[in-house]
């Protein structure tokens, strides 16, 4: 029988499931889910997305009256991050399960009462970690864990934000804590939680310095691109004659114009992070955000009492090698970057993975225990930004 899904949020991330879904059940007789409603507090935005994708759901606004529905099995959700604690709470109350999009919630309480939530309702959970199922990752988790660098005693990593990419984050609801947690969270979460994934050990306790360090305001530049005088500027943009519909946080709260200065927008998230980590079994990590770069990269060092594994992961680079000791040249591991970028082989992926666990009824506990610990080196690293502390990391 296929699985009754209901997506809430209609933006950019929504379509990404939808066309998910279209491919996962392409060819079978019998197709594997179907979305039984779409729900959006946006009319025009869901009845758009309703006829682009050809989905004949129920339309609905309230999430309260889609989590109503009798046949429903599991609920997609994918709205703007400091929506995610009520909702995904709220689908675990009415015994659904549930694939959330990352960030689980945008503090540490509301991480704890999703992940609890989940497993009082015995319901799957998984998050929109899209990077555990790139080759790359796929492979330093076997190597790392098969012991290739022999005793893990750490890792160096490096988020490196193009810039272009990085300066998007602070033209949307993104550049405000109380929606998306800090740009630490929302962004590096996807680092984060890999290198849980990669090692298999949760973090204990986090040290960090940081701030917004390169979008401080200008007295020289204007509220908006359009208005300003500073030719120069390398986030200048020229706003389309038309909005476009699928620009992620076009619309609601936080919602700013295309060409909204980045500099003198209000702003609380920090674009530049350096934080060091403590993981149970003496792993440590040392690990970067930072915005000023040419292009996405994620460089990783896993340092072992044998050796280490560097690894690019990015558009332009994508190489990894193992530099075992004591022999004196490197070995080259031969990775295949899937086409494209790997985003959309990997969304289809996290979305089969979600099927599989409903199928399967998986036991959720250990999947629920890194969907916890995805956030929690960003939270207590924000947290000692502002204290000025180490944060110890609470258990769920
Ligand atoms: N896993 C990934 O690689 C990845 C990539 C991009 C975005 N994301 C995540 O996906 C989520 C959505 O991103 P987006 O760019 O599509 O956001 P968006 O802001 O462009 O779209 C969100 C949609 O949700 C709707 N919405 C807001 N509150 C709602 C509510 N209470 N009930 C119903 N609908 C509501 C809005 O009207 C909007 O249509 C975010 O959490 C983001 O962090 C994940």
């Amino acid at each position: 029988m296929s699985i009754k899904l209901g997506l809430i949020g209609t933006g950019p991330r929504g379509r990404v499931y939808a066309n998910a879904i279209k491919e996962i059940n392409e060819g079978l007789s019998e197709p594997r889910a179907e979305w039984l409603a779409i729900c959006d507090i946006d009319a025009d935005k869901r009845a758009r997305f309703c006829e682009t994708h050809e989905l004949s759901g129920t339309q609905i606004e309230d999430a309260g009256d889609l989590l109503a529905m009798p046949d429903l099995d599991a609920v997609v959700i994918c709205t703007p991050d400091h929506t995610h604690r009520d909702l995904a709470v709220m689908c675990y109350e009415h015994g659904k399960h549930v694939l959330v999009e990352k960030p689980v919630a945008v503090d540490p309480q509301g991480a704890r009462d999703v992940c609890r939530a989940a497993l009082d309702a015995d319901k799957v959970l998984v998050s929109g970690f899209v990077l555990r199922f790139d080759p790359m990752a796929v492979k330093l988790r076997e190597m790392v864990r098969g012991g290739a660098v022999g005793r893990l005693l750490g890792g160096t990593v490096h988020e490196a934000v193009g810039y272009h990419h990085g300066s998007t984050y602070f033209r949307r609801w993104h550049r405000l804590r109380k929606y998306s947690g800090d740009l630490l969270l929302h962004k590096g979460c996807h680092t984060l939680d890999l290198f849980n994934w990669i090692t298999g050990v949760f973090p204990q306790r986090v040290a960090a310095f940081g701030g917004t360090e390169i979008f401080l305001p200008r007295s020289d530049a204007a509220m908006q691109c359009r208005d300003c005088s500073v030719e120069d500027c390398i986030y200048r943009v020229t706003p389309p004659e038309e909005e476009p519909a699928e620009r992620s946080g076009s619309s609601g709260a936080g919602a700013l114009p295309i060409d909204a200065c980045v500099y003198n927008v209000d702003k609380d998230s920090t674009d530049t992070v350096f934080l060091s980590a403590e993981f149970d079994e003496r792993v440590r990590l040392s690990y970067t955000m930072t915005l000023s770069h040419q292009h996405d990269q994620r460089r990783f060092n896993f340092i072992g009492t044998e050796g280490e594994i560097i690894a690019v992961m990015g558009r332009s680079e994508y190489t990894m090698e193992l530099r075992h000791i004591p022999e004196e040249e490197p070995e080259i591991i031969p990775i295949e970057r899937p086409e494209g970028g790997g985003h959309k082989l990997a969304d289809v992926d996290l979305m089969s993975d979600f099927l599989d666990r409903i199928e399967r009824g998986d036991d959720p506990e250990q999947g629920i225990r890194y969907a916890y610990h995805s956030g929690s080196v960003a939270f207590a690293a924000i947290d000692s930004i502002e204290s000025g502390s180490i944060v110890q990391i609470e258990e769920l």
